[in-house]
């Protein structure tokens, strides 16, 4: 998403001129917040192995916390917080819905600055940044800065679009693109190209078990900086700052990882080894991060560096045709390396999902708007994939 000078904006800036609150949950309602409990009581139990007893009595800092329904359940498990929100727009309902839950004394300080701009000799136990931090310019020292406020045996909690994970959600925003400029619809945050997306995607984002409204997703990731090449972080980057901090790599979300699976105790890696091993890990389950499938490693090859070079120059291409108003869509093609990797894997969905993706490809080049939407909803191999676009890692601080 670009500004009149063609400078890319910042992701706050965005929902501030939108007035858009970007994981607007209504968890006073009925039923939601129980919903809403399960949801994060599974991410931090089952996926991220955080105990619900960690948070008794400790300190926890959230930058970015939105309008903090997420930190809304850490106070309910005992946390004391130190929130930091940029956005003075989501104050009102952040007090509010503290105050409707009896939280409020919860809230140890509450900041209205970034992270750039937070100051403090404490340390905490934990240390959150949810859904922004990869798209900071600084990111790499924002990161830094959160491992060196973590208390010796504290956990980092930061989530982040992945590049390879966000691969049909970046397909999708390609679509709807091609078919708003064939539209002549110039605003993207507008209700034209709202109702666009609704009659391509609604359909398939009902099947989701998704927290937020399809409005939000659709401003947040579609028409936002999801489309911008440069936000999107990877594994491979994320891991060695940590480490450099002194911190290691403790859990994820999606599971995927088995470095420490199949191996006795007592074959203490370093930190450096581990990390490479899992690192090396990561290519078995490629597939799962562009598709979400989860096919066993047994059947399915590593990708090669090739392979992986190759989604990434087709996301790069991608993004930038979303990012530029003039951008030409016969410049972008279905890479062979990609196409002959997913041939070689013997699942009908892969093949399906390799199919697709081909026939996709012919079908945006077209310049009939309704005969992209048509055929577009014939190719179930994509409409049932979301891919793992979004991604939480865990860290620890040595003790
Ligand atoms: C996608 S929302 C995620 C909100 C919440 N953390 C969640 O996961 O539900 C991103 C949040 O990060 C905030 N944010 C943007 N830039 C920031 C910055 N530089 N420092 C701290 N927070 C920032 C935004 O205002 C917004 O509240």
């Amino acid at each position: 998403m670009n500004d009149s000078q063609g400078k890319k904006k910042s992701l706050l800036k965005y929902y501030q001129e939108n007035e858009i609150n970007p994981v607007f949950i209504r968890i006073e309602d009925d039923g939601v917040w129980e919903d809403h409990v399960k949801k994060r009581k599974n991410l931090y139990t089952n996926h991220l192995k955080v105990p619900l007893t960690f948070f008794k009595k400790r300190t926890v800092l959230e930058f970015g916390c939105n309008s903090g329904e997420n930190a809304l359940y850490l106070a309910s498990l005992g946390a004391s917080l130190t929130l930091v929100e940029p956005n003075i727009q989501v104050m009102p309902r952040l007090k509010n819905l503290f105050g409707k839950f009896g939280l409020e004394t919860r809230i140890e300080h509450l900041e209205n600055k970034g992270i750039s701009e937070f100051v403090t000799e404490n340390s905490y136990d934990m240390v959150v940044a949810e859904g922004f931090l990869h798209t900071l310019p600084n990111r790499d020292e924002m990161l830094t800065k959160i491992c060196g406020l973590l208390s010796p045996g504290g956990i980092g909690v930061v989530s982040f679009d992945d590049r390879y994970g966000s691969l049909v959600e970046i397909l999708r925003a390609l679509i709807l693109q091609r078919v708003c400029r064939l539209r002549n619809i110039e605003k993207l945050n507008s209700e034209a190209c709202i109702e666009t997306a609704r009659e391509l995607f609604l359909e398939d984002f009902k099947r989701l078990n998704a927290s937020r409204t399809f409005e939000a997703w659709c401003l947040d990731n579609l028409v936002n900086l999801h489309t911008s090449w440069e936000s999107f972080w990877t594994y491979q980057e994320v891991v060695p700052v940590i480490e450099n901090c002194g911190c290691q790599f403790y859990s994820s979300s999606p599971v995927w990882s088995d470095v420490d699976n199949y191996s006795w105790y007592k074959s203490v890696l370093s930190i450096k080894d581990r990390h490479l091993r899992m690192i090396e890990d990561w290519k078995k389950k490629f597939l799962f991060f562009l598709t979400g499938f989860s096919l066993t490693d047994r059947h399915v090859p590593p990708a090669t560096q090739s392979v992986v070079n190759s989604v990434s120059e087709l996301i790069k291409n991608m993004s930038e045709f979303c990012s530029s108003s003039n951008g030409d869509i016969n410049t972008i093609q279905y890479p062979a390396e990609l196409e002959d990797y997913l041939k070689d894997i013997s699942y009908p969905e892969v093949r399906d999902f390799n199919n697709c993706l081909k026939s996709l490809f012919t079908i945006l080049k077209s310049d009939d708007q309704k005969y992209i939407i048509d055929n577009y909803h014939s190719l179930d191999g994509i409409r049932n994939v979301w891919g793992s676009a979004l991604n939480y890692i865990c860290f620890s601080r040595e003790m």
